[in-house]
C-alpha cells in the first residue's frame, strides 16, 4: 500500500476509529471529521483513499471534486446518516419558516444541500451560538443527543428554540450512564471523557465532553495518570501509542461501519477500483452542498466575539 500510494500520488486519510494497522501502518494523516475534511481538501494527491464512512469520502468529493475520491469499504455506512433525507429537512424548513438548519457532518450530500452550515463535534458549540446571535430558533439534526447536550450547554429549549431531529448513532447513544459510578470507585483518579454523541444522561456525570479531537487534546493537557475515553474503541487503540505513560480504562464500542476498512480492502482499492469503490455525488448536489461546508470553516475559524 505504501509503495502503491507514492506511485500513483495517492493519499490515505484516516479517521480516528479505524483499525490500528491502518492508522498506524498505511495513513497520511489521522484526525476527526474536522481536521480530515479541511486536511483532504489541501493535499494535492490525485487520489485520496478514504478510511473512513461515505459521509466522509462524500464531504472530501464534494471539496475535491477533481481528485478520484474512493472509499474501500462502499457499503460503510452511519446510522445518523441514515436516519434523515432531503425531504425530511425541507418538511424541517417548512414547519419552521426562518430558522436555520444545521447538519451534523455525518449525513449524506443531499442533505447537506439542503442546510445552511454543516457542523462537527469540533465546532457545534461554537457555530450555534454564532447562529443564535441571529435567530431565535435554530434546526438541528439528525442527532438528538448531540442535540440535547447542545441545548444543555447553549441554555435552550428543544421544541420551542432548538428543534431537533430523532436519529441516533449505534455506537454511543447506549452506554450505561449507572456504570461511571462504579468505574470512578475501581478506578481512584480516573478521568472520564464521553462523545458529544453520547446521552446526556452520561454526558452529565462525565469529566468532560466533546469531539474527538477535543477529547485527545484534554488527555494530552491534563496529568492524570488514568483516563476512559467513552467512545468508539479506535480512539483509546490510539491513545495508547500517542501517550504511552497514561492508562486507557477500556468503555468503548466498536463501529462496524468503520470497521469494515481493512488493509485488504484499502489495497485493492489502490490496485484497481471497482466501480463502488468509487465515490461520486452529482454535480448538483455537490454545489448546493459546498456552501454549508464552506460556511463551516469560516465560522469554525471566525475569533471574533460571540
Ligand atoms: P468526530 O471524530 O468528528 O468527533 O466524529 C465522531 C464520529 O462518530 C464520526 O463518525
Ligand atoms: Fe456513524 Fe456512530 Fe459509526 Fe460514527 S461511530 S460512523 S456516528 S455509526
Amino acid at each position: 500500500i505504501n509503495r502503491l500510494k507514492k506511485e500513483k500520488k495517492a493519499v490515505i486519510p484516516a479517521h480516528v476509529y479505524q483499525r490500528p494497522e491502518i492508522l498506524l501502518g498505511v495513513a497520511d494523516f489521522v484526525g476527526d471529521s474536522y481536521k480530515l475534511a479541511k486536511l483532504g481538501a489541501a493535499s494535492d494527491a490525485k487520489i485520496i483513499v478514504f478510511c473512513g464512512v461515505r459521509f466522509m469520502a462524500e464531504t472530501a468529493k464534494i471539496l475535491s471534486p477533481d481528485k478520484e475520491v474512493l472509499l474501500p469499504a462502499p457499503e460503510a455506512g452511519c446510522s445518523l446518516s441514515e436516519s434523515i433525507g432531503a425531504s425530511d429537512v425541507r418538511a424541517l424548513k417548512r414547519k419552521h419558516p426562518g430558522a436555520p438548519v444545521a447538519v451534523y457532518i455525518n449525513t449524506t450530500a443531499a442533505v447537506k444541500a439542503e442546510c445552511d452550515v454543516v457542523v462537527t463535534s469540533a465546532n457545534a458549540q461554537k457555530i450555534m451560538r454564532k447562529l443564535y446571535e441571529k435567530h431565535e430558533k435554530v434546526i438541528f439534526a439528525p442527532d438528538a443527543m448531540m442535540g440535547r447536550n447542545l441545548a444543555k450547554e447553549l441554555g435552550k429549549t428543544i421544541g420551542s428554540d432548538l428543534i431537533i431531529w430523532e436519529g441516533s448513532c449505534i455506537v454511543h447513544d447506549n452506554f450505561d450512564a449507572a456504570s461511571v459510578e462504579f468505574y470512578r470507585k475501581m478506578y481512584p483518579g480516573v478521568k472520564i471523557l464521553a462523545h458529544f454523541e453520547c446521552t446526556p444522561a452520561l454526558t452529565s456525570v462525565v469529566d468532560y465532553i466533546g469531539g474527538t479531537g477535543d477529547m485527545m487534546k484534554w488527555v494530552d493537557d491534563h496529568k492524570a495518570s488514568s483516563y476512559m475515553l467513552i467512545t468508539e474503541c479506535g480512539l483509546g487503540d490510539l491513545a495508547r501509542t500517542k501517550f504511552p505513560d497514561k492508562v486507557f480504562v477500556p468503555m468503548c464500542r466498536l463501529c462496524p461501519h468503520m470497521k469494515a476498512v481493512t488493509l485488504e480492502r484499502v489495497l485493492s482499492a489502490l490496485e484497481s477500483p471497482t466501480a463502488s469503490q468509487r465515490v461520486e455525488v452529482p454535480a448538483a448536489v455537490a454545489a448546493r452542498a459546498l456552501r454549508p461546508i464552506e460556511r463551516m470553516f469560516e465560522l469554525s475559524e471566525d475569533n471574533s466575539p460571540s
